[in-house]
């Protein structure tokens, strides 16, 4: 008998971190691609290191409240209401340690074992991850990808339908800016996910952690905007369009005051008190981040057209080959190519993954992770020149494969 349990987990994004340690170990270059992180790529505003600095110098290095400090839950209020409007207070916010850890909370909050969500397929790995650990089962709606990664809405209501008799799904999420795809859903689409969320009573969960990083024209739509008067939670964070992955700061926003939504906040905040706080000094660093509008404007604006610029570079030099396609993202910072598996001399999108390393000592995280074979996930935050040359790699590989 195992000492760990059965349920299977781990990130398709960081499992051959092990391996590129070793190949840099024995001397190879490697470009990874695999991991989100445009602080790697982006300096994080000077204001929000400062801020940061200051907060230890003045001895915030103490335990703060579980929920977070009453000035960052403030400010998350002001942002979500500058941007969105509506009347949202701090004690509708939760601050987390990374959005991650808002993900974690969510699902052990809501979900007993044999319990169901409902979420898009392709996903972002963790979705399913903690649900699962939790001892949830996914119904999964597939996202449309010859309609541009659409929103399929008789695919999604069949979706709902499949839970058990009499135990309707726990919650319904959508990710929006999305990670893999890039797409940013159409007011339209989203509406009716409220919707069919209406209809069937179930809480939405929208994850909104890419909101400022959309562009092509494309315009975000919150799910908050939409979703009044029916319980939702609003996922958000530090780590993209604050460009501060590591200071580990998510929000949860709650912000109805039906039962349903009382009930969360109260279960969340007492698993919250577990864990006792997020980091203290980032907490404060969040602070100055979000209110200080004018730095944040200049900063967001600088990094969503060169991110744009990169992601449009990477998504039309991936059209050009004859070996894969991708749908052109609106938002985040990934590409999402569909490999032409049927030509390749290859059995899954796995192997691809291992051998364009191998071989070709590039990094990209397997769709299949993402409840998407075929595919592969290029982060495309990387310069111009580093996106062309990972690309050709690629492209060198399947060239190798092609039957
Ligand atoms: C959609 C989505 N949600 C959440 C996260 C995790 O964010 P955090 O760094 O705040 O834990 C990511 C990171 O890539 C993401 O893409």
């Amino acid at each position: 008998m195992s000492v760990v349990s059965k349920v299977r987990v781990g990130s398709p994004i960081r499992e051959a971190d092990q391996i590129v340690a070793e190949l840099r170990r024995q001397g190879k270059t490697i470009t990874s691609l695999s991991i989100g992180d445009p602080a790697t790529y982006f300096k994080t505003p000077e204001n929000i290191i400062d801020a940061y600095v200051k907060a230890l110098r003045d001895s915030k290095t103490s335990y703060s409240s579980s929920l977070g400090i009453l000035e960052l839950r403030d400010a998350v209020a002001k942002r979500q209401t500058r941007l969105y409007g509506g009347s949202l207070t701090g004690n509708e916010v939760l601050v987390t340690q990374g959005a991650s850890e808002g993900i974690d909370f969510i699902n052990r909050a809501l979900i007993d074992p044999g319990d169901t969500a409902v979420l898009f397929r392709p996903y972002y790995p963790s979705y399913l991850a903690y649900l699962n650990l939790a001892g949830g089962r996914a119904l999964l709606a597939n996202y449309s990808e010859e309609s541009n990664w659409g929103v399929d809405i008789e695919g999604l209501e069949r979706a709902i339908k499949k839970a058990p008799k009499g135990k309707k799904p726990k919650y319904l999420m959508v990710i929006n800016p999305n990670n893999p795809t890039g797409t940013v859903l159409k007011e339209e689409d989203l509406k009716q996910i409220v919707g069919l969320a209406k209809k069937y009573g179930l809480l939405l969960v929208s994850d909104e952690i890419y909101d400022e990083i959309v562009y092509n024209g494309a315009k975000f739509t919150s799910v908050s905007t939409l979703a009044k008067g029916i319980p939702h939670i609003i996922i958000n964070g530090a780590s993209k369009c604050y460009d501060s992955t590591g200071l580990r700061i998510g929000f949860l926003i709650i912000p109805e005051h039906d039962r349903v939504s009382v009930a969360i906040r109260e279960r969340i905040a007492d698993i919250a008190s577990i864990r006792l706080c997020p980091n203290t000094p980032s907490q404060y660093a969040m602070v100055e981040a979000l209110n200080n509008v004018d730095e944040h404007s200049r900063a967001i604006a600088r990094m969503r057209d060169e991110i744009a610029a990169r992601v449009t570079f990477a998504a039309e030099m991936i059209n050009n080959s004859e070996h894969m396609k991708t749908v052109k993202p609106d938002g985040g910072f990934y590409a999402f190519p569909k490999l032409h598996m049927g030509k390749l001399d290859i059995r899954s999108d796995g192997e691809f993954v291992t051998r364009l390393l191998q071989e070709e000592c590039i990094q990209v995280a397997r769709g299949s992770g993402f409840g998407a074979p075929d595919h592969i996930r290029i982060v495309a935050l990387a310069e111009k020149a580093v996106l062309e040359k990972a690309i050709s790699r690629i492209e060198a590989l399947c060239k190798r494969l092609s039957k």
